[in-house]
């Protein structure tokens, strides 16, 4: 008799429900020593493409590739057992067609075990969303600043500020909304229309530089440890990792340089029998 292993991880329909209810605490996730200190603290883990610039040093998240999601979705998935966990598609692997979409959906869906996925919402990806979910899969929607199309503003540019832009982000996050996705990522907007969204879709928006009034907040989590040199305006450093591994790795050089490292207490000697 085959038995049923029980998961006590957050779900779809849990996430789904805390619209206008208790914040929704989010960060991203690359690793499965990470995941596992983020488990306990987060509702949902976010294995971005943010990981391309993050891990990998690439100058925008254009060059991340689905392999690239699948081997860091199935580390987080190993650190991770109480968050729901969600993997970006990367560039090139859904703009196509719905097809092309649903394709590495299930690959990444498969590969790693992850509740969910998530789709920049630009132009037809509304479409592809509903197929999606009409098929089983999960989906979060992100609207306003999209990273994967930071090449066509030339950098990535906040959202929102003209009219024109505004309207634009109200339609994506409606037509994402009707599509049934189950969560939307709000990225770099004027802070009244990230509200203006928040009050028009059913699924709890998730902020990132948007505003407080989101269902929940995401953030590079690298960056709100302080990893890198410089962070955009919206972080707020919760640590100042990129001093403290300095000062470390320093020290370490000092030891080794002089001799002391390693002392006594940390080499091995011959048992006596
Ligand atoms: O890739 C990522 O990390 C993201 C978050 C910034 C929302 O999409």
């Amino acid at each position: 008799m085959s038995k049923q292993i029980q998961s006590s991880r957050v779900t779809v329909p849990e996430i789904a429900a805390r619209k206008g209810k208790a914040k929704l605490v989010c960060l991203t996730a690359y690793t499965a020593p990470m995941a596992a200190l983020l488990d306990p603290h987060v509702d949902l883990m976010l294995v971005g493409d943010s990981v391309g610039m993050v891990m990998h040093g690439l100058p925008c998240t254009v060059g991340v590739t689905l392999d690239m999601m699948i081997l860091h979705g199935k580390a987080v998935m190993r650190g991770a057992t109480h968050a729901l966990v969600v993997v970006d598609l990367p560039f090139g692997s859904y703009e196509r067609s719905a097809a092309q979409a649903h394709e590495s959906a299930v690959r990444v869906m498969q590969e790693t075990g992850c509740q969910a996925i998530k789709v920049e919402a630009g132009e037809g990806v509304p479409e592809t969303i509903a197929f999606l979910v009409q098929r089983g899969i999960p989906v979060i929607g992100h609207v306003g600043l999209r990273p994967q199309a930071s090449n066509v503003d030339g950098r990535f540019k906040t959202k929102g500020r003209s009219l024109a832009e505004r309207e634009r982000v109200l339609a994506e996050a409606k037509a994402v909304d009707e599509a049934g996705a189950f969560a939307i990522v709000v990225e770099g907007v004027a802070s009244d229309l990230a509200v203006e969204v928040t009050r028009l879709v059913g699924a709890p928006t998730i902020g990132i530089g948007a505003s407080p009034e989101c269902d929940g907040q995401i953030l590079v989590t690298d960056d709100m440890l302080g990893l890198f040199d410089w962070t955009p305006k919206f972080v707020r450093r919760y640590a100042n990792m990129r001093e403290l591994v300095g000062k470390a790795v320093e020290a370490y050089a000092a030891d080794v340089k002089g001799g002391t490292f390693p002392g006594s207490a940390e080499i091995y000697t011959l048992r006596a029998k």
